[in-house]
């Protein structure tokens, strides 16, 4: 099934004589079951595009179809009520919040769905705890380590099972075992037939993982090499 449909899109920053072209018509389609890895050099659009198709950035020209619904066509609440139940989106500069601890941190688009917060914080602490958190549930995000951080970016952006999951850079901050470990549960684990997954990335380390790899240049998508699939695991 068709998870993602966008056709000449193009998005800019600013007008007139300061205006950055930051997606110059990128036409991309992504399956369901699908792990896409977008690589491409600092500036050539990679997190302006994964934003547009989470709902985040509006766009000016083009098609960004999300599971058969267009954007453009929804109003502010209506992709609101969208995002909040389709997309998990994990943030290269996490954004967490501060004045939580990391449980809480992770059970916020639970409670933002109605799931009531000792249920939330139980399948938050589940999650952190497959992640390898067990020790840091009630931590506050500003005393752990980068990468304790990025991991509870990580769960916040699957803990309600969003059909689509955008991650911008989730290894950046992670050493070989952890970016592996995480790698694997969002392929092997979070990954299905119903649901798809983009991953933006430098880190090569994490290339065997993809269906498919794109690099984004200068505002475009080119194709960069096919990969096999991974063995599923049973
Ligand atoms: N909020 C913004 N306002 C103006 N220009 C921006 C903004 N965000 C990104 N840009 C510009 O858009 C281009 C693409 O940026 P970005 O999508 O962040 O690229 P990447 O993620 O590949 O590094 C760059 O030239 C960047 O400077
Ligand atoms: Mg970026």
């Amino acid at each position: 099934m068709e998870a993602i449909r966008c056709e000449k899109l193009f998005k800019t920053y600013g007008s007139g004589a300061n205006a950055v072209h930051a997606v110059k018509g990128v036409d991309l389609v992504v399956n369901t079951g699908e792990l896409l890895l977008i690589v491409g050099p600092s500036g050539s659009g990679k997190t302006t595009l994964i934003s547009v198709i989470a709902g985040i950035l509006p766009y000016e020209e083009g098609v960004c179809n999300v599971f058969g619904k267009e954007y453009r066509a929804m109003d502010e609440e209506e992709k609101t009520r969208f995002r909040k139940t389709n997309i998990g989106f994990v943030f290269q500069s996490f954004n967490l919040i501060p004045m939580l601890t990391a449980t809480e941190n992770v059970a916020v688009p639970l409670l933002l769905n109605g799931i009531e917060s000792v249920e939330a914080e139980t399948r938050a602490k589940t999650l952190l705890t497959e992640l390898d958190l067990s020790d840091k549930l009630q931590t506050s995000p500003k005393e752990l380590s980068g990468g304790q951080q990025q991991r509870l970016a990580i769960a916040r952006g699957y803990i309600h099972e969003p059909r689509l999951i955008v991650c911008d850079e989730p290894t950046a901050y992670l050493d070989h075992k952890t970016g592996d470990m995480v790698m694997e549960i969002l392929k092997k684990k979070v990954l299905n037939k119903d649901r798809a997954i983009i991953v933006v990335t430098h880190d090569p380390r994490i290339f065997s993982y993809a269906d498919r790899i794109l690099e984004m240049e200068d505002g475009q998508l080119v194709e960069k090499e096919k990969r096999v699939p991974l063995p599923q695991s049973s």
